[in-house]
């Protein structure tokens, strides 16, 4: 376990630290939180999109379809995102959306994790992964300072 692997996972434990404080907040705690959700997970997913999901679909082709799932929850994620930071935090409905996409997120970390990357890594060389890894974070910085405008 090296290299894009553990990146990987550093970010989905940070993102779960804020979904953990997202689920007891106060209401006026709640916005602040959703850009914490924002800034962790669109870049992250953008740099999974450009760097680590065509790697994966290129090495262990058994895996494209699951890739391709996580793609399709990766939009799905962003949206809900983009639509929860417009709203006002007390609206009736938000508490449940914020519940749904911490769901969604949670069980798209688990099938990275649990199946797309350990497929990977056994498939992979050190090498491609940490050469990954240097790729992985330069996207990640890149879509951060995008999403800032
Ligand atoms: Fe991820
Ligand atoms: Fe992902």
């Amino acid at each position: 376990m090296s290299g894009v692997i553990t990146l990987i996972k550093d970010d989905h434990a940070k993102l779960e630290s804020v979904f953990k404080k997202l689920e007891g907040a106060e209401p006026s705690e709640i916005r602040g939180l959703l850009q914490q959700v924002q800034e962790l997970l669109v870049p992250h997913s953008e740099a999974e999109e450009q760097v680590v999901y065509p790697a994966i679909k290129s090495t262990v082709p058994d895996e494209k379809e699951d890739v391709d799932d996580g793609l399709a929850e990766h939009q799905h994620v962003a949206a809900t995102l983009e639509k929860l930071l417009g709203s006002d935090p007390e609206a009736p409905g938000v508490d449940g959306l914020i519940a749904a996409m911490i769901g969604e997120v949670r069980h798209h970390v688990e099938e990275e994790e649990q199946e797309i990357l350990p497929a990977f890594s056994e498939a992979a060389s050190n090498q491609q992964l940490g050469e990954l890894g240097e790729q992985f974070t330069a996207a990640k910085e890149r879509a951060l300072a995008q999403l800032r405008g």
